[in-house]
């Protein structure tokens, strides 16, 4: 794991924009894992802003998010799809059809996933996933006690999680009990996890998940098990590491062609 602390979540956002655009423009034809919730904001503003400004091309790029709510319809306010539409989508060139995100009013759920696994596969696997956390160390909707290996299937969410979502659907009793997520063995299938994470409230989650033990219980720490994972913090976020100052130092010093 290459754990980057910033200063702040723009500065952090910066990094996480420039090794997303490093690889479309490496690989034009790039297959992108994405991720909704507050933290990757300011990535999707840096790439809609890197599009209109530098050009970067997202024509030939393929998306796979990480989740959606079940029983929500696409055009509904709340859904993950129009969270993509209204922060990434509506704002850079990628067609319409390489966009792929978990049908929510899919009626036969188990057939819904393996087709997702399965479009994954062919489109060549993820080359970058992006990530954020839950405050209970879930990764994309993948809650405590799921499987290391877990493939895209149906979870039940936590209270804690639908509390912590409550403000978009207006109240946490309107937040959907049912969603589809990639599992984390999916996740880990992608060549890179780039996770971000920000805020106070994320501390204890980040400690966990980078520096303690490997476990359902924590499903982040999945992340030790990656043989690429970046994870890009705020101060705040960083703040319960016990190795902070290492991780400083390994960054401030890493050749130069490896500097993002
Ligand atoms: C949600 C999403 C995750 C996200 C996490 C953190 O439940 N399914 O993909 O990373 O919670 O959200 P936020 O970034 O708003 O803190």
């Amino acid at each position: 794991m290459e754990i980057i602390i910033q200063p702040d979540s723009q500065q952090a956002s910066q990094i996480a924009a420039r090794i997303v655009a490093k690889i479309v423009k490496e690989k034009p034809d790039a297959v992108l894992g994405f991720a909704t919730g507050n933290t990757p904001l300011q990535l999707y503003k840096n790439l809609a802003r890197m599009h209109r400004e530098e050009g970067l091309d997202f024509g030939r790029v393929t998306t796979f998010n990480l989740d959606e709510y079940v029983g929500i319809p696409p055009v509904h306010p709340s859904s993950l799809h129009s969270y993509m539409w209204a922060h990434l989508f509506s704002q850079i060139n990628i067609p319409r059809e390489r966009i792929n995100i978990p049908d929510s009013l899919a009626t036969d759920i188990p057939a819904l996933c393996r087709q997702y696994e399965q479009a994954i596969r062919s489109a060549g696997g993820i080359d970058a996933q992006v990530l954020g956390i839950g405050t209970n160390g879930h990764l994309g909707f993948n809650e405590p006690s799921s499987s290391l290996y877990s493939r895209t299937r149906i979870k039940t969410l936590t209270e804690e999680t639908r509390l912590n979502n409550a403000a978009a659907f207006g109240g946490h009793d309107n937040v959907p009990l049912h969603v589809i997520t990639m599992g984390l063995g999916t996740i880990l299938d992608s060549r890179l996890c780039l996770l971000m994470a920000f805020g106070k409230k994320k501390a204890k989650a980040i400690a966990l998940s980078a520096e303690g033990p490997v476990t359902a219980a924590v499903p982040g720490t999945v992340l030790q098990l990656h043989p690429r994972a970046i994870i890009i913090l705020d101060k705040e976020a960083a703040s319960e590491l016990k190795m902070a100052d290492y991780y400083t130092w390994v960054y401030e010093h890493k050749p130069s062609w490896q500097k993002y």
